[in-house]
């Protein structure tokens, strides 16, 4: 076939695609481990991995598998961990001690990690609901979530946290006031050190239902958490609550669900141009893995398209169920 008119057009940008050194010349967004950070979940006992059956792939580990989790992940170069606790129900009550109990499920994992491995970073998360006999994220009082009562409660879980050892502290409670509590006390404690990653923007999303499954608060939750974390339909109350938690002396920020609100990760970049996270959620990760199961989607190359949207939108990383097996794929 001989093309008409010679020359045209002038401004091919296929030449820039034309070859893969080229295209690596010209690639505006790089993926890799060091963009992860991984959340597993935790059970009591040991050597157990105890499949989580709407998140295929992902187990409830015992202390000492997540402990050679961690090993694994450090060995790929994932440079974070986060922990959610499965909470035996027996240790769940409405006072939710268990949460700053030091002997906790999530406070013996951190000192494990840290001894055995300790230039990985430990997240732990910072919220009632794997001790709540409600499964709310706060004390309920007579139907209602209160705040600052919770927000004391908090104070004390996060805390005991930064005792065991965590790196960095992530508040998913969404209670106001709860950053500025949190940093004055690990202050006022000497952990000038630890970081606070908040999650910022949370919207109240079906996407967390397998997750509820996998920390076992789906059974005990009753009605919803409209009343404290966001509605899906709003962008200005994210900016608001990220200035607000900035301000607080939040260091890093979150934005949660991910795939979804990738709009409000590229607006939190833009705005405030501050370590920004999301949060690639149990039900995102549970409709990603469901097809890649099913043989529906190519599961390396649309795992790897997925995050990297995360890094194209102006997040500075990714929290994934996926992190060990991006990595794996990432580093050859
Ligand atoms: C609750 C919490 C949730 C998640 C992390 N922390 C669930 C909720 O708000 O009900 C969800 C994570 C996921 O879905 O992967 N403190």
């Amino acid at each position: 076939m001989k093309p008409k008119i010679a020359g045209f057009p002038a401004t091919r940008l296929r030449r820039l695609r034309a070859t893969p050194a080229v295209r690596a010349l010209v690639a505006e967004t790089v993926l890799g481990p060091a963009d992860f950070i991984w959340p597993v979940f935790v059970r009591d006992g040991t050597d157990i991995s105890e499949p989580v059956t709407s998140m295929p792939g992902v187990n409830r580990l015992s202390v000492d598998k997540v402990v050679d989790a961690a090993r694994e992940a450090h060995a790929l170069g994932i440079p974070a961990i986060c922990l959610f606790p499965y909470t035996d129900p027996s240790r769940r009550s409405e006072d939710a001690a268990e949460a700053w109990n030091p002997e906790n499920l999530s406070n013996r994992a951190t000192r494990a990690i840290k001894d055995a491995v300790p230039d990985i970073a430990v997240m732990t998360d910072v919220a009632l609901d794997p001790y709540s006999s409600t499964g709310h994220d706060g004390f309920v009082v007579d139907g209602e979530i209160v705040n600052d009562e919770t927000v004391e409660a908090l104070v004390k879980q996060a805390l005991s946290q930064a005792r065991a050892g965590c790196d960095i502290i992530g508040p998913s409670d969404m209670m106001d006031g709860r950053i500025a509590a949190i940093r004055a006390e690990l202050e006022r404690e000497g952990f000038r050190n630890t970081a606070i990653m908040s999650y910022s923007a949370k919207y109240a999303s079906g996407f967390y239902g397998p997750f509820r499954d996998a920390v076992g608060a789906s059974g005990a939750l009753k009605g919803d958490k409209q009343t404290y974390q966001m509605q899906p339909g709003n962008s200005d109350e994210a900016m608001r609550l990220i200035e607000r938690d900035l301000s607080e002396g939040a260091d890093m920020v979150m934005v949660k669900p991910g795939m979804p609100y990738l709009d409000i990760c590229r607006r939190a970049k833009d705005m405030f141009g501050a370590p920004t996270f999301a949060y690639q959620v149990s039900g995102e990760y549970a409709m990603l893995a469901g097809a890649f199961d099913r043989g529906w989607l190519d599961g390396d190359k649309v795992m790897l398209e997925s995050l990297m949207a995360f890094k194209r939108a102006g997040c500075d990383g990714v929290l994934t169920y996926f992190a060990p097996a991006a990595a794996r794929l990432l580093n050859g």
